[in-house]
């Protein structure tokens, strides 16, 4: 059936994929929840934050809810910290700025990251050391079955690696309505990842705050990560995979410099470096592409399909798991 041109999804994926939705409707209550949960059943709705984590490929047989919750509010403070309730349409970016502005400690290195506060949860948002679970208290989540609303604190959401619940058995069950986030009034600065220390080292600040490490790492982010304004991505389209000791060691005979950090279960190996190694990073055809500067996000130059990047995702995954036999799994949603 030939869907009304006015039900784009372009505005709201970062990939910038023009594909169609059945219908496109705005959320900024609850009583828009309900009057959508009148007409429409739980299983044809799919929620749309920034869109930042998503590859479509395909028109989309769904209502897609653009979530516009708006408002943020301090819930509690003692001695030692804060906490601050986000509306889950709210802005991550503008979200930790605030708290920044206001000496709120702890989402500093979470700079930049794309995407709503509603969404953070749903991957366990992370970068230069520091995930959301390290911050978060509590959300409220609205069950679209039973239409109740539900608090959920973090053991609840099973947070692990850009994962939770919600991307596991509690996938399109809930609308995300507020995360409450605990911040520290007195903050312990986390430098140790991804190059903030020397950079702070290279600008002489020898007693660094929070809004020191947030620009550091905004200055990071915007020299490796494409802006999504001006060339399409959803960010690591991969996850780093985490691969047994053993293969570790027999792979570090053939690949000495291979990079690796420790993990729960084994050793996690950067996925950039993987598909780096198998000749992929700065690789265009048409315009699908892996980034120059960082290899583990893929990028829409211009009017590439999202079937193009998909399959380009696929050529690398071969070529890594042939390589290395190792398994990249996507990060990204696909739709
Ligand atoms: N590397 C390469 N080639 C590259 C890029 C990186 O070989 O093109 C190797 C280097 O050895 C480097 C290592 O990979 O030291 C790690 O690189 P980087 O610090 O850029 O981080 P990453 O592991 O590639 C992860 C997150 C990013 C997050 C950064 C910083 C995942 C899937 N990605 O990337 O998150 O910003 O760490 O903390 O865990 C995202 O999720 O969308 C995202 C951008």
């Amino acid at each position: 059936m030939p869907h009304p041109k006015n039900n784009s999804l372009r505005p709201y994926n970062t990939f910038g994929m023009d594909v169609q939705a059945r219908k496109v409707i705005r959320i900024a209550s609850i009583e828009d929840l309900k009057s959508v949960l009148q007409i429409h059943r739980p299983q044809e709705i799919r929620i749309i934050g920034g869109g930042s984590n998503i590859l479509m490929t395909k028109n989309i047989d769904a209502v897609c809810l653009i979530n516009q919750f708006s408002g943020k509010s301090i819930v509690r403070r003692d001695d030692e910290h804060v906490w601050v309730r986000f509306a889950s349409g709210e802005n991550w970016h503008e979200a930790v700025q605030w708290c920044v502005n206001q000496g709120f400690g702890g989402l500093e290195n979470l700079s930049l990251i794309p995407g709503t506060c509603g969404a953070a949860p749903i991957q366990n948002i992370g970068a230069y050391g520091v995930e959301l679970k390290d911050v978060f208290d509590s959300l409220e989540a609205f069950h679209l079955e039973s239409q109740q609303i539900e608090i959920m604190h973090a053991d609840d959401c099973h947070f692990a690696y850009r994962d939770s619940i919600f991307k596991q058995h509690a996938k399109g069950k809930y609308f995300i309505l507020s995360i409450t986030l605990r911040l520290s009034l007195h903050p312990n600065l986390n430098t140790s990842y991804g190059g903030i220390q020397s950079a702070l080292d290279n600008q002489g600040i020898l007693n660094p705050n929070i809004r020191d490490v947030a620009e550091v790492v905004i200055a990071i982010r915007k020299s490796k990560l494409p802006d999504p304004l001006i060339i399409g991505n959803a960010g690591s389209f991969f996850k780093n995979p985490v691969i047994p000791e053993s293969l570790f060691q027999s792979l570090q005979k053939t690949h000495p410099h291979i990079p690796s950090f420790p993990a729960k279960d084994g050793v996690k190996i950067p996925a950039a470096w993987l598909i780096e190694q198998c000749g992929w990073k700065g690789f265009r055809d048409g315009d699908a592409g892996v980034h120059p500067h960082q290899a583990l996000v893929l990028v829409n130059y211009h009017q590439a399909s999202g079937m193009d990047i998909f399959a380009l995702s696929e050529k690398i995954i071969t070529s890594v798991q042939q390589a290395f036999n190792i398994s990249l799994e996507r990060e990204v949603n696909i739709w």
